[in-house]
Parts: C-alpha cells; sequence; structure tokens
C-alpha cells in the first residue's frame, strides 16, 4: 500500500499541468525555512521555482550552520534573510541550546514547513516537535539503500546499477522517515561518485520543487 502511495505520488507529480491555472491561484503559499549546510543547488532549484511562478511559497528565512556555507551568499544575493546558527560543540547534532534558538527563528520568521536541503546534522526533539510532520528532506540515494553520508559514493562501491534520490518526512532516524517521492537515475559504467552525484542532482533539482508544489496544492 505505501509502494502504491508513492507510485501514486509519482503519477500526479508527473501529470501535466492545467495550462489555464497559476500555482498562485490554485495553492496557498507555503511558508518555509530552509536549512543547508553546503552550496545550496536545492535551495537555489527551489527559489528558482517561485521567481518563475511555477511553486507557490515563500522563503521566510534560510539557516546554515557552516558560517561560509554557499546556501547563506545564494539566499543574500536573492534578497532573503539568511542566518548562520552555531552549532555548539557537537559534530553529527546541535548543541540543544542551538536547536532551540533555532525553533526560535524559524517560529519568529513564520515559517510552516522546514525544508531540509543539504543540512548535515541530526534533527532532535526540539525542532521534531515544533514541526511536527512539517520537516522533510532531500536525500540522494533510493532509501532505504543508502542512508547517511555519500550516498552516491556508497552506490559506486556497492556496484549498485541504479540510484536516484528521495524526498521524505524527517523524524529521529537518519533518513528513516516517511517517503513522500523518489526519482531513479542509472548508475553508468565508469561512473565516479561526482559523476553519480551530478547525475543525481539533476533529478534532485527537478524533484524538490515538484514534491513543494504538491505540498502547497494540499
Ligand atoms: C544533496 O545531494 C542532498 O541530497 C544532500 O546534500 C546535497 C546538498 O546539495 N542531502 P546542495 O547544497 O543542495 O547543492
Amino acid at each position: 500500500m505505501f509502494l502504491g502511495f508513492i507510485l501514486l505520488l509519482h503519477c500526479a507529480l508527473d501529470a501535466p499541468r492545467r495550462p489555464t491555472h497559476t500555482a498562485s491561484t490554485m495553492s496557498t503559499p507555503l511558508r518555509l525555512g530552509i536549512l543547508g549546510s553546503g552550496k545550496g543547488s536545492n535551495f537555489r532549484a527551489i527559489a528558482d521555482a517561485i521567481a518563475a511562478g511555477t511553486l507557490a511559497a515563500d522563503v521566510r528565512i534560510v539557516v546554515s550552520d557552516i558560517e561560509n556555507a554557499g546556501i547563506l551568499s545564494l539566499a543574500r544575493g536573492r534578497g532573503y534573510r539568511a542566518e548562520y546558527l552555531a552549532p555548539g560543540k557537537f559534530r553529527t547534532k546541535l548543541e540543544p541550546e542551538a536547536e532551540q534558538r533555532l525553533v526560535a527563528l524559524l517560529q519568529e520568521a513564520g515559517v510552516e514547513w522546514v525544508i531540509l536541503a543539504g543540512w548535515m546534522r541530526m534533527i532532535k526533539a526540539p525542532l521534531l516537535e515544533a514541526f511536527p510532520r512539517r520537516i522533510i528532506n532531500i536525500h540522494p540515494s533510493l532509501l532505504p539503500a543508502f542512508p547517511g553520508l555519500e550516498s552516491w559514493a556508497q552506490a559506486v562501491a556497492a556496484g549498485a546499477t541504479k540510484s536516484g534520490c528521495t524526498v521524505h518526512y524527517v523524524d529521529a532516524g537518519m533518513d528513516t522517515g516517511e517517503i513522500i517521492a523518489q526519482a531513479e537515475v542509472p548508475v553508468l559504467a565508469g561512473d565516479t561518485p561526482a559523476s553519480l552525484h551530478a547525475r543525481i542532482q539533476v533529478e534532485e533539482h527537478r524533484l524538490y520543487p515538484e514534491v513543494l508544489r504538491k505540498l502547497a496544492g494540499e
């Protein structure tokens, strides 16, 4: 049944959009808070869809745990509020005080959906409880295959013949939350981790805005 839901969502996402309705007339704008630790290409894809009028959403704030992350400069360049959040002493999660500050930042910004776009820390109770079933992530594999770090390298090392990306709700586990949608890519002979990641990212940049568009229409 669960697989059926995913397939149905795929069909819905792939269905041609009715040309007489724009996203802004069909949907309630989503109020997004975007969290990222890296270069921010998924943020850019979402921002491009909003700018093109194909996604009814409003980016209220972009937050990074890395002071010089590309995602922060991209966000500032587009006039979005962008904040560095000092993560504290842990490597894989925020210090509890930092996570509370993050919750406060997101709530004060009026965020309703928390969008992880290359965020490299586990999400803990304060954030999960403040945004129940309102935190989503994009992961560069066909979950449940290859959770964790550098999934593209894991796929190449394992000799996988296909990989892809998954958008899922975030829970307390590592890449374990309920799957919303997936997109598949082939792993080609001669692929390096970098070439496979590049192919996966093309699909990420298509799939993440598509999923948000679907959520905006619900
Ligand atoms: C993406 O591959 C995403 O799936 C993973 O981290 C990467 C972030 O890339 N969670 P970018 O910063 O959006 O370019």
